[in-house]
């Protein structure tokens, strides 16, 4: 299968491959949450069997649909959904997380679905708060410009909230008391990138 994201592109598509660089060997389940178009979905799809991408939205969700029919999608709050617990060995998302206004109890809920030996990896956008983020922000605008030309711009359907609430800060901070051993990068093009190896028993 060929990856969903080869022929579009957006900071969102960008950074999707900082996620499919960290799928264990050998996974078996994904979860994409806050799928809206399916993208990433997809793009998982082309290296693990059985994926899941679930959204709230009813209607993005049916772009996602057409965008590859063997993911399971459904439709419903991440929070919430009766999924078994530690069910799958690749929890994902791509600018998600500030839609879930708790970052704390977020973060439990992800880690508490993803196996023992798996992965939870977050792209995700936060306000900038300080000298550092402001030159990520500059170094993004150059960095956003060179990549339109080249590629132009994808847009996605899906539903999206302006401001983010948190700060880059309080994401890492969240990360780091809630995900022990998880890594943090600042992303050029607005974006971050959590990734959490769950110990294996
Ligand atoms: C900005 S969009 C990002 C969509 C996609 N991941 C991308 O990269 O283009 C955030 C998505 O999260 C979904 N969402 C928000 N809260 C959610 C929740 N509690 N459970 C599942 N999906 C949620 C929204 O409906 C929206 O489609």
């Amino acid at each position: 299968m060929t990856e969903a994201s080869t022929t579009r592109w957006n900071n969102n598509i960008h950074y999707h491959r900082r996620i499919l660089d960290v799928v264990p060997a050998g996974a078996r389940t994904a979860l994409d949450f806050g799928t809206g178009n399916g993208l990433l979905a997809a793009d998982l799809h082309a290296r693990v069997p059985d994926v899941t991408g679930i959204d709230i939205d009813l209607a993005v969700l049916e772009s996602a649909r057409a965008e590859d029919p063997g993911v399971r999608w459904i439709q419903g709050d991440v929070m919430s959904h009766p999924f078994l617990p530690e069910s799958f060995d690749v929890v994902a998302s791509v600018a998600t997380l500030h839609h879930l206004p708790d970052l704390d109890s977020t973060l439990t809920r992800l880690a508490g679905l993803t196996s023992p030996g798996g992965v939870l990896a977050v792209v995700g956008l936060a306000k900038s708060s300080g000298a550092i983020d402001f030159l990520y922000d500059v170094a993004g605008l150059v960095q956003q410009a060179r990549y339109e030309r080249r590629h132009g711009i994808w847009e996605h359907s899906a539903p999206i909230v302006w401001p983010p609430p948190h700060t880059y800060g309080d994401v890492k901070r969240s990360a780091a008391r809630v995900l022990p051993g998880s890594t943090w990068s600042r992303l050029p093009m607005w974006r971050y990138l959590v990734v959490w190896h769950k110990p294996a028993p």
